[in-house]
């Protein structure tokens, strides 16, 4: 009797290391590379995703996320995902131009955004839509927007007034839309990856830059940034994108649960980015390294001045169609652009 069990349960032990072994060797994995630290609102994003694919999945899929340039920087994820070395990116929308979807820079126009809501109208309906079908032809697949927040500015100095701006040294994310802003402001923009920021900042290659604050606290930018003013003058997301030849290779139950997991991670991560920035900021505050400037309706209305030209620079880059497509949201949710 005694070796019958013994020999069952032997029995059954190796026919659950022969299926785990089966599928590990079938596992599917999708290496999820970003360029900032785990606790951000796209950090906390991605981890969810993991989470859920892999429950949802049952094990069949197992995503591996990279944080903080740890795999690759900015344009080069970019390429490492058309070449399939990893299946999933969320970069900030004002890195589509070097992949020649520069229609996404719309997304940098200073106050092109009244609100969360209008930004949702954006996202969520026609543009949205249309934005991620640009992607297909360069072999890549939209899958959802997240959000970070609005970004604020920062400097070695007081950053009152936009012309305080001037002759200023601004780190900008790689996009045309952000260098005419900076140059709206007599700045002179420089494009840089995201992980050289920091180093920059603290050795005076540039003077000053602009990020939401769940960036800036992240990366200790406050260390190196004597001020910095809530301008709130832009905003910065994601979209989460995949190759499109592993996408479409996957079984389709697969995928219907890799799409319901992303559902929800995007829930999740467009839930808590506010209070992740809302967080950073009282932690840079209470750091007193930064000195925070609010504005006054004055001065807010002076950077407005100063910026919403940009607009109109912009059309021949980004299309004036679509920015008119998103004034009309913004007037459809009651705001006058
Ligand atoms: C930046 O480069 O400043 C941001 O796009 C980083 C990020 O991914 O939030």
């Amino acid at each position: 009797m005694k070796l019958t069990k013994l020999l069952c349960a032997a029995a059954a032990v190796g026919c659950l290391m022969t299926s785990s072994v089966a599928l590990a060797q079938n596992q599917i994995v999708i290496k999820f590379s970003h360029v900032v630290a785990p606790e951000t609102p796209k950090g906390k994003g991605a981890e969810k995703f993991k989470e859920l694919a892999e429950q949802r999945t049952g094990g069949k899929v197992k995503v591996e996320v990279y944080p903080n340039s740890q795999l690759y920087k900015d344009k080069e994820e970019l390429e490492a995902l058309q070449l399939g070395a990893v299946q999933m990116l969320a970069p900030s929308l004002a890195k589509f131009g070097p992949l020649g979807a520069k229609e996404f820079e719309v997304f940098d126009l200073p106050y092109i955004f009244p609100s969360k809501d209008v930004l949702r109208r954006v996202t969520e309906g026609e543009v949205g839509k249309q934005l991620f079908q640009k992607l297909e032809s360069k072999g890549i697949v939209g899958l959802a927007y997240w959000d970070n927040g609005f970004k604020i500015m920062s400097a070695n100095k007081p950053l009152t007034k936009p012309e305080d701006m001037k002759g200023l040294k601004m780190r900008i994310q790689s996009s045309k839309v952000l260098d005419a802003q900076m140059r709206a402001l007599g700045a002179l923009p420089q494009v840089m990856a995201f992980s050289e920021v920091y180093q920059a900042l603290q050795t005076g290659v540039v003077d000053g830059t602009e990020n939401p604050p769940s960036n800036m606290y992240t990366q200790k930018m406050h260390e190196v940034q004597k001020h910095a003013t809530l301008t709130d003058h832009g905003y910065l997301g994601y979209a989460v994108i995949v190759n499109k030849k592993f996408w479409d290779g996957l079984p389709t139950d697969v995928r219907t649960q890799l799409e319901s997991a992303m559902k929800d991670a995007t829930a999740y991560a467009n839930d808590i980015a506010q209070n992740e920035n809302d967080v950073a900021m009282a932690q840079m505050k209470a750091s007193g390294k930064t000195q925070f400037h609010e504005q006054t309706k004055e001065e807010r209305q002076a950077w407005v001045n100063a910026l919403k030209p940009v607009h109109k620079d912009a059309e021949s880059r980004v299309g004036k169609d679509l920015i008119q497509q998103i004034y009309k949201e913004a007037e459809a949710a009651g705001f006058k652009m």
